[in-house]
């Protein structure tokens, strides 16, 4: 039986202003965490979920996005004549999957990013994923919300309750519970906590429709002066029932200082080679 979700969409042309200086010149998505980069992270949390394609919207000093999924045979030949088999293997690991990159000519916007996508897309469902929100693989977020979409056949958002002092730095949205999944009544980007619906924020996972595409073409800008895929989702509403999924487990917002940190702490707890000696170093550095 043909899978309904085979293609993903990774939006990564946004300018990781908080990250700056890192970001100047190098793109926010190949920050890494403890060896591998954030998108990397994103891209085999798709695979992961039976994901077949995946176009990844870049922008200008994105280019190490491209040689990152490239072969790199120098390097291979270095790794295979020194008998690095490991090392060969990790960076060959990803050599079968194809990507497609679409540039994104100016950064307007999120909803902008994910229209650029369209004429790949064209008629199917499909997932996106904001690398910079990285998700604990143990709590399976996409592939739960891969399975209420295919029980459902209606958008489904990824939702985490943030404190309602944060809630301005999401997309927040005002729904009924029913059954395991929130039906949403209302969705608002970055509203002020005095006029937020809830405390549910959007995180960085979607799936959706491809009838998002003809309400984006028509999108003005909102937030920030941007094109926003909340406001398109709102007007989408109108037309449809959009469904949101509570994520149960952690999520890591690596867009962040704080986050980031984070999110290498618990990586590197949970990491075979250095989870002893990094723990044992943590414990000796907090009685300081
Ligand atoms: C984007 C979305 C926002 C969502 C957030 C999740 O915002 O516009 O609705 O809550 O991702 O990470 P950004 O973080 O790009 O400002």
């Amino acid at each position: 039986m043909k899978r309904n979700i085979t293609k993903a969409i990774f939006p990564a042309a946004g300018l990781g202003t908080r990250f700056l200086p890192a970001t100047k010149a190098s793109p926010k998505e190949m920050m890494p965490i403890i060896d591998k980069p954030l998108i990397q992270y994103a891209v085999e949390e798709a695979m992961a979920c039976g994901i077949e394609e995946f176009v990844v919207i870049t922008g200008k000093y994105k280019r190490a996005i491209e040689d990152h999924f490239d072969s790199a045979y120098e390097l291979e030949e270095k790794l295979r004549n020194s008998g690095k088999k490991k090392l060969l293997e990790e960076i060959n690991k990803m050599s079968h999957v194809n990507f497609a990159y679409i540039r994104q000519r100016v950064a307007l916007g999120l909803g902008h990013a994910i229209l650029c996508a369209k004429p790949f897309v064209k008629d199917e469902p499909f997932a996106v994923i904001l690398s910079d929100d990285v998700i604990d693989p143990e709590c399976f977020l996409l592939q739960e919300m891969i399975r209420v979409y295919d029980e459902l056949k209606c958008p489904v958002i990824a939702l985490e309750e943030v404190p309602k002092s944060e809630v301005s730095r999401y997309g927040i949205i005002d729904g009924v519970l029913d059954g395991d999944v929130y039906r949403i009544k209302d969705l608002v980007e970055k509203p002020k906590p005095e006029v937020a619906p809830s405390n549910l924020a959007i995180i960085g996972r979607y799936i959706l429709t491809p009838d998002i595409f003809d309400i984006l073409e028509k999108q003005k800008p909102g937030a920030g002066g941007e094109i926003q895929l909340t406001d398109a989702l709102r007007a989408l509403l109108n037309r449809r029932v959009i469904y949101g999924y509570l994520i149960r487990g952690n999520r890591f917002d690596a867009g962040d200082k704080l986050g980031y940190l984070k999110a290498t702490v618990d990586f590197a707890l949970r990491n075979k080679e250095l989870a002893g000696d990094f723990r044992e170093y943590m414990v000796q550095r907090l009685k300081q």
